[in-house]
C-alpha cells in the first residue's frame, strides 16, 4: 500500500486442521467467541469464521505462510526505474528500520529488461539502467538481509511491452533462479486469449524445477476470479486491477466509453469477497493511496484483509506521517498472525451502510476489530457482540492499536467509539478469563 501520492497494498487464510484446532481450545476454555450468529438480534453480513475454503490445496513450497512485506517499484516509478533506485531502496528499508519490522521483498516491476531477448533467446536486463545485471542486484540486497523480487508476464509481451515469458517459462525460470531471485511477480498482458488457468501453472512448474524457493505472486487482475483456483497455483494472487491513489470510485466517460477506475474503498470491497479463500501459502491481493486518516484506514482495512504488505511509495522519500502508518507494529502483527484468518466486513449500517464493523479472528482467541467511517461527516460507531460473533456475556480488554493503549479492560455487549470521516480505528480484543486477566 503506497502512503505518499502512491501506493499499493494487499491479502489471507488457514488450513483447516488449524481451524479445527482453533474451536477446540475455544470450546474447552470459559470463552466462545466462535459463534454460529444463529440466534444474534443483528445477524452480521459475513461470518468472519467461515474457513470452509480453506487449504484447498495451497501451493505447497513453503512460503507465504503469512502475507509478503516489502516493496513494489511500480506504484511511483513506473518505468523509471534503474539499479541506483532498487539499491537506493534497499538502503531506505534498512535505515528507516522498515526492513525490521518486515518489510524485506525489494521487488523490480516491469521496465528491467531489454525489448528483446538476446540471440539465444534468452531475457536480458536493460543495459542502459541495469548496467551491473540482476545478479549483481541480488547480491546488494541480500547482503542486507533483503530479498530480490522481479517481473515477468504470462503472455507474449509485458504490459509495456518487453518480451513476456508465455512459453519461456523454463528458460525464464532457471534465469531468475541463477540470477538469486527470490520473488516473482507474473502479470496478465499479451495473453494471447488463452485462459489464465492454463497459462499460469507452467511457471509454477518451472520455478518449482529450479529447485530455488522463489515466491510466486500472480497478477492475473481478477478476471478469472482467481481466489477459486490461483491458491493451488501461487503464493499469492491479486484479486482486482490496479488500485488508484484515491478514496472514492470514479468513474469516467468518454464518448460513449465509460473508464471504471477502482480505488481504494471499491478494493477493499471487492477483495471481502474472497476472505474465505484466503490463507497460509497464499494471499489476496490489492493495491491503494490519500489524506492521513484515508491512508491510516487503508492501512487498518489492507492489514485485516491479510493483504500483502507490499508499499508503492518512495520510501527514500517518505513524509513522517506515511513513515508512522507503515511501521505500526500492532497494525503489522495483526496482518502476520500466524492463525492466518482474512477479516472481513461484518456489519454495515447508516446512509448507504457507510458506518462499518470489520472483524477477524486471531491467533489466542483474540479478535481485530476496525470501525471504519465511510460516511462524509464524524459518527459514532458500535460494534456488537452479536456482529462479532462473541456470546452476550464475553468480558473482553479492548486495546487501541493506534493510540497503543488499552481503553478499556472489561467491555461486555458492544463498543462505540467517535470516528472522523474517512476516518478509522483498529482494536484488539481479549477474552478474559477468571484465571487470564488482560495484562
Ligand atoms: C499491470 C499491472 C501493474 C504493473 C503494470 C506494469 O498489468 O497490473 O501492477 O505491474 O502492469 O506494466
Amino acid at each position: 500500500m503506497s502512503m505518499a501520492t502512491h501506493n499499493s497494498a494487499m491479502g489471507c487464510m488457514l488450513t483447516a486442521i488449524l481451524y479445527v484446532y482453533v474451536v477446540s481450545v475455544a470450546v474447552s476454555g470459559r470463552v466462545l467467541p466462535l459463534h454460529p450468529y444463529l440466534n444474534g438480534d443483528e445477524k452480521p453480513i459475513s461470518n468472519i469464521f467461515d474457513t470452509s475454503n480453506y487449504g484447498i490445496l495451497q501451493l505447497n513450497n513453503g512460503l507465504a505462510r503469512t502475507p509478503q512485506m516489502g516493496w513494489n517499484s511500480w506504484n511511483f516509478f513506473a518505468c523509471d526505474i534503474n539499479e541506483t533506485v532498487i539499491k537506493e531502496t534497499a538502503d531506505a528499508l534498512i535505515s528507516t528500520g522498515l526492513a525490521k519490522l518486515g518489510y524485506i521483498y525489494v521487488n523490480i516491476d516491469d521496465c528491467w529488461s531489454d525489448l528483446v531477448r538476446d540471440s539465444k533467446g534468452q531475457l536480458v536486463p536493460d543495459s542502459k539502467t541495469f548496467p551491473s545485471g540482476i545478479n549483481y542486484l541480488a547480491d546488494y540486497v541480500h547482503s542486507k538481509g533483503l530479498k530480490l523480487g522481479i517481473y515477468s508476464d504470462a503472455g507474449a509481451f509485458t504490459c509495456q511491452v518487453r518480451p513476456g515469458s508465455l512459453f519461456h517459462e523454463s528458460d525464464d525460470a532457471e534465469r531468475f533462479a541463477s540470477w538469486g531471485v527470490d520473488y516473482l511477480k507474473y502479470d496478465n498482458c499479451f495473453n494471447l486469449g488463452i485462459e489464465p488457468e492454463k497459462r499460469y501453472p507452467p511457471m509454477r512448474d518451472a520455478l518449482n524445477a529450479t529447485g530455488r524457493s522463489i515466491f510466486y505472486s500472480i497478477c492475473e487482475w481478477g478476471v478469472h476470479d482467481p481466489a477459486l483456483w490461483a491458491g493451488k497455483v501461487g503464493n499469492s494472487w491479486r484479486t482486482t486491477d490496479d488500485i488508484k491513489d484515491s478514496w472514492a470510485r470514479s468513474i469516467t466517460s468518454y464518448v460513449g466509453l465509460t473508464l471504471i477506475v477502482l480505488i481504494m474503498t471499491t478494493i477493499a470491497d471487492l477483495n471481502d469477497k474472497w476472505a474465505a479463500y484466503a490463507g497460509p501459502g497464499g494471499w489476496n491481493v490489492g493495491n491503494g493511496g490519500m489524506t492521513y486518516q484515508e491512508y491510516r484506514a487503508h492501512f487498518s482495512i489492507w492489514a485485516l484483509m491479510k493483504a500483502p504488505l507490499l508499499i508503492g511509495c518512495d520510501v527514500r522519500n517518505m513524509t513522517a506521517e506515511t513513515f508512522e502508518i507503515l511501521s505500526n507494529e500492532e497494525v503489522i502483527s495483526v496482518n502476520q498472525d500466524p492463525l492466518g484468518v482474512q477479516g472481513r466486513k461484518v456489519y454495515a449500517y447508516g446512509p448507504n451502510g457507510c458506518y462499518q464493523v470489520w472483524a477477524g479472528p486471531l491467533s489466542g482467541q483474540r479478535l481485530a476489530v476496525i470501525l471504519w467511517n465511510r460516511c462524509s461527516k464524524t459518527g459514532s460507531i458500535t460494534a456488537k457482540w452479536s456482529a462479532l460473533g462473541l456470546e452476550s456475556s464475553i468480558s473482553v480488554s479492548i486495546r487501541d492499536l493506534w493510540k497503543h493503549e488499552y481503553i478499556s479492560q472489561d467491555s461486555v455487549g458492544s463498543f462505540s467509539a467517535g470516528v472522523d470521516a474517512h476516518a478509522c480505528e483498529m482494536y484488539i480484543l481479549t477474552p478474559l478469563t477468571e484465571t487470564q486477566p488482560a495484562s
